[in-house]
């Protein structure tokens, strides 16, 4: 026998905000294929470490790990990370909200923008992928396609201030541009974050009435620390129940997938239902 189909609980309390705040991880993709980081089939439980040279999965984001050895994380852009622009549900959803305050993103894909979501209501929290730095003259320019060779600076040097290099025939050759290792403006472990993130909560702290953590582990600092900072009710969505750190909790906890949360009804809400915490 079908059960019955069952009215969403997130929707109407979502509605009744007047300036929504959403904090976001990997989960919000793994509908559409993106895997998150932590869950069993997730990136790093998959990682073939010694293939990119790596002790432990985090060293794939690990600054000084980078700056030691970057060939691994290129060859490993190169062999998994593909543009996807489509976002799932839960991103077209986000696009048409009108009481959308901002939004608080870890996922460096950038599927909040592509889906539709101006760009004035995200904050990279660990960046995104679109450009690059120099990590030796901080010389700015669109990430180069992965090709899984070190993407190397192109900008002119001073003759003056590079020394000169011995070619292979032993006569002296010129240095004639940077060729600092460009870095894409992802935040890696040993980072701090950007000074737009903390600006904009800053500014955001008192206007929010409802803040919504969804598909996160919230394994990451300062990242986790942010669900601290803002004012309004504080609701998970998540498919495990994770805590935040210090003594706060939760108005709400809806135990889901983030596409299940925008439907208006469906007959899985019932399971959804008993999963709610009313606090
Ligand atoms: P994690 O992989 O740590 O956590 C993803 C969470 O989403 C888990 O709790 C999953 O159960 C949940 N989840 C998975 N699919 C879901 C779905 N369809 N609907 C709802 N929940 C779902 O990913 P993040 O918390 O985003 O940082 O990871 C945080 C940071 O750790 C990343 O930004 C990255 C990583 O190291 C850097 O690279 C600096």
């Amino acid at each position: 026998m079908a059960s019955a189909e069952v009215s969403n609980p997130y929707l109407p309390l979502l509605r009744s905000s007047s300036s929504a705040i959403f904090l976001l991880g990997a989960g919000i993709s793994t509908s559409i294929g993106i895997p998150d980081f932590r869950s069993k089939d997730g990136l790093y439980a998959s990682l073939k470490l010694e293939e990119y040279g790596l002790n432990a999965p985090e060293d794939l984001f690990d600054y000084e790990h980078f700056c030691a050895s970057p060939a691994g994380f290129f060859k490993w852009s190169l062999d998994s990370l593909t543009l996807q622009t489509t976002g799932s549900k839960f991103h077209r959803f986000l696009s048409t909200l009108k009481n959308l305050h901002r939004i608080y993103t870890q996922n460096i894909d950038g599927l909040e923008s592509s889906s539709g979501v101006p760009d004035s209501k995200i904050v990279h929290c660990h960046g995104s992928l679109q450009n690059s730095t120099c990590q030796t003259c901080n010389h700015k320019c669109p990430t180069p396609s992965f090709t899984g060779e070190v993407p190397l600076c192109p900008v002119p040097t001073s003759p003056l201030v590079v020394g000169p290099r011995t070619s292979s025939r032993g006569k002296k050759k010129q240095k004639l541009t940077c060729e600092g290792i460009l870095k894409p403006d992802i935040t890696f472990f040993g980072e701090p974050l950007q000074s737009v993130v903390s600006k904009t909560i800053g500014k955001d702290r008192l206007k929010s009435d409802l803040i919504t953590v969804v598909g996160t582990s919230l394994k990451v600092e300062p990242f986790s620390k942010i669900v601290n900072c803002f004012e309004g009710k504080k609701v998970l969505v998540n498919r495990d129940y994770v805590g935040f750190p210090g003594e706060g909790r939760w108005d709400c906890v809806f135990l889901c997938d983030s596409d299940e949360v925008v439907e208006e009804e469906g007959t899985t809400w019932r399971e959804v239902v008993k999963g709610v915490f009313l606090g």
